[in-house]
């Protein structure tokens, strides 16, 4: 029931009051999150529950399958907010393994707009996997390319005006690629950090 979101919402709220009497208040008044999480927008993966962040401690930009799109003025709007005026630190792109998106982009099936969109992880299963058709596909294989287009969108984010900007301009910031198991609710580092180029 719909309506059931705004009564939890109202305990929630009322939980937190009881725990910390100023917890809106000093959330109000300042933002200033250390980390830009960029992540996959399944359900199953939400960037404070998984990371124990707390509300103010990580901003947050999610679509499909986590990629990187240089035209995309959303997802590039975001990055240039968090680390000009935000000053993030650290940048992580998480990918997941059994990601929907991944599946769908060497399914070999026609799925509309979508197909553009994960037009990017073909080009992965083509250059690093030398196929493209799900038939073909063990589980295996498409953890793998899951962890192949973290790493992809790490290098692709590295390379925007965006970051490239900011690093001139001497900012203190990280782009990290990680990987999360939806099996274990485990998080891990595929150590392709890019401080700076
Ligand atoms: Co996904």
């Amino acid at each position: 029931m719909i309506g059931d979101l705004l009564a939890r919402n109202r305990a929630w709220s009322d939980a937190r009051k009881i725990e910390r009497p100023d917890y809106f208040q000093r959330l109000a008044n300042l933002q200033r999150p250390e980390y830009l999480w960029i992540g996959c927008s399944d359900s199953r993966v939400p960037a404070n529950v998984i990371t124990g962040l707390e509300p103010g401690e990580v901003f947050v930009h999610r679509n499909v399958a986590n990629l990187i799109h240089p035209t995309d003025l959303n997802m590039l709007s975001v990055v240039e907010f968090a680390v000009h005026q935000l000053g993030v630190k650290h940048i992580i792109i998480c990918g997941h393994y059994g990601c929907g998106g991944v599946r769908a982009a060497v399914s070999g099936s026609r799925l509309g707009l979508i197909d553009n969109w994960l037009q990017p992880i073909r080009d992965i299963s083509r250059t690093t996997f030398n196929c493209q058709e799900c038939d073909r596909w063990t589980d295996a294989d498409l953890d793998r390319l899951c962890e192949e287009s973290v790493k992809a969108q790490v290098t692709r984010l590295a390379s925007t005006p965006t970051m490239q900007d900011a690093w001139r301009d001497k900012k203190d910031v990280a782009i990290h690629g990680w990987i999360y198991g939806l099996h274990d609710g485990l998080l891990s580092d595929l150590t392709c950090t890019v401080q700076a180029r």
